[in-house]
């Protein structure tokens, strides 16, 4: 029997780097990787003591990924036959990765992407052509029109991580109409942005749009991750692609439960949004960084040479935050996620004491 295949596969293997997860610090305040303590961990205590009644973990969640498909569907708008489902919308980015792209498929995305999404194109060694950010910390729509011939998918994420940019939208329309291959708009920070572009999945019959319960519902321990496209594609990711039990019977019930509590992440999504703004004022009052605005529930800011000594006295403090290195063309960028008032004050307190 030979196994030299497998030995060389493995080593191959492992020489990827894979992605690298946050460092995990106790007692901290978590400000690194865009998740919500704007909600009160009450609430969510709260969803899962509900979910207890309401689930028997004897049982295979037959029927699940249907019902959350009908609550998401009556969330987003949208029909129930146009909504996949998936652990986290990570899961979704792997199976589409995995089953639709090969070593011929030509992706085209910005620089920087979601770590994630590059990384699993790494692995299954997917060709990546990137457009980089500009000195202004955007894209340019003409940069893409003239790579999107020579390549078979576009994906961006809508707002970037770790940017925080947003494409105009009547620029992304233009871009995406014009793009012939399948076109993947990753809108986990939708929430917190300006619109979304879920309605041209109805015209469009080769865009996904990736969507998670990750962020604005505060919801990145359960893993709940779905997409909108055309009906075509969700069947065959559904009933062919995706496991027959992606998602735990608890997350299933409690994602369920916190879908129809829609309003009230809306008011959180606001509350986000004014304090982003409070921070980047703020960080823009100590005249010595270059802040970047956000769309999303994080803001990033360049602090040169100064970054690292900056990240580490704020971790000595029990504040962590997201260093990122080079951005665009700016070094020893930064970027802290928006939490709760108190958090972010906390931050902001350290760092202007930090730059006395
Ligand atoms: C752009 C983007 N897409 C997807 C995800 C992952 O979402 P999920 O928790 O649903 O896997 C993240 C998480 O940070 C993200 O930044």
């Amino acid at each position: 029997m030979r196994k030299d295949w497998f030995e060389k596969k493995i080593e191959n293997l492992s020489k990827l780097s894979g992605y690298k997860k946050p460092d995990k610090y106790s007692n901290a305040i978590k400000l690194d990787s865009n998740e919500n303590y704007a909600i009160d961990i009450s609430f969510f205590q709260d969803l899962i003591n509900q979910t207890k009644e309401k689930t028997d973990v004897r049982e295979y969640p037959l029927g699940g990924t249907e019902k959350l498909a009908a609550s998401l569907s009556d969330y987003v708008k949208m029909p129930k036959e146009m909504i996949g489902v998936g652990n986290g919308s990570d899961q979704i980015i792997d199976l589409i990765l995995g089953n639709l792209a090969s070593k011929e498929t030509r992706i085209l995305t910005s620089e920087p992407t979601f770590g994630f999404f590059e990384e699993r194109c790494k692995l299954y060694a997917i060709p990546t052509t990137k457009i980089p950010f500009n000195g202004e910390m955007n894209l340019r729509v003409e940069d893409f029109l003239a790579s999107s011939k020579k390549a078979d998918v576009l994906y961006l994420d809508s707002p970037n991580n770790p940017t925080g940019f947003q494409f105009q939208r009547k620029q992304l329309e233009k871009l995406i109409q014009s793009f012939n291959g399948l076109v993947i708009i990753d809108e986990a920070y939708v929430e917190f942005a300006d619109y979304t572009i879920i309605d041209a999945t109805k015209k469009m019959s080769n865009l996904i749009v990736l969507r998670t319960l990750s962020k604005s519902f505060g919801l990145a321990g359960l893993r709940i991750g779905y997409f909108v496209a055309n009906k075509k594609i969700v069947d065959a990711f559904s009933r062919v692609i995706q496991y027959p039990y992606p998602l735990n019977t608890v997350a299933i019930e409690a994602g369920t439960l916190a879908l129809k509590k829609s309003k009230y992440f809306t008011d959180v999504a606001d509350f986000v949004k004014k304090e982003r703004a409070r921070i980047i004022a703020k960080l823009q009052e100590m005249k010595v960084f270059k802040v970047f605005d956000s769309k999303a529930n994080f803001v990033l800011f360049a602090a040169g040479g100064a970054s690292q000594r900056i990240h580490k006295a704020l971790i000595e403090q029990g504040i962590v935050i997201k260093r990122l290195g080079r951005v665009g063309t700016y070094d020893g960028c930064l970027r802290v996620t928006v939490g709760t008032q108190e958090m972010n004050s906390r931050f902001l307190t350290a760092i202007r004491d930090l730059l006395n």
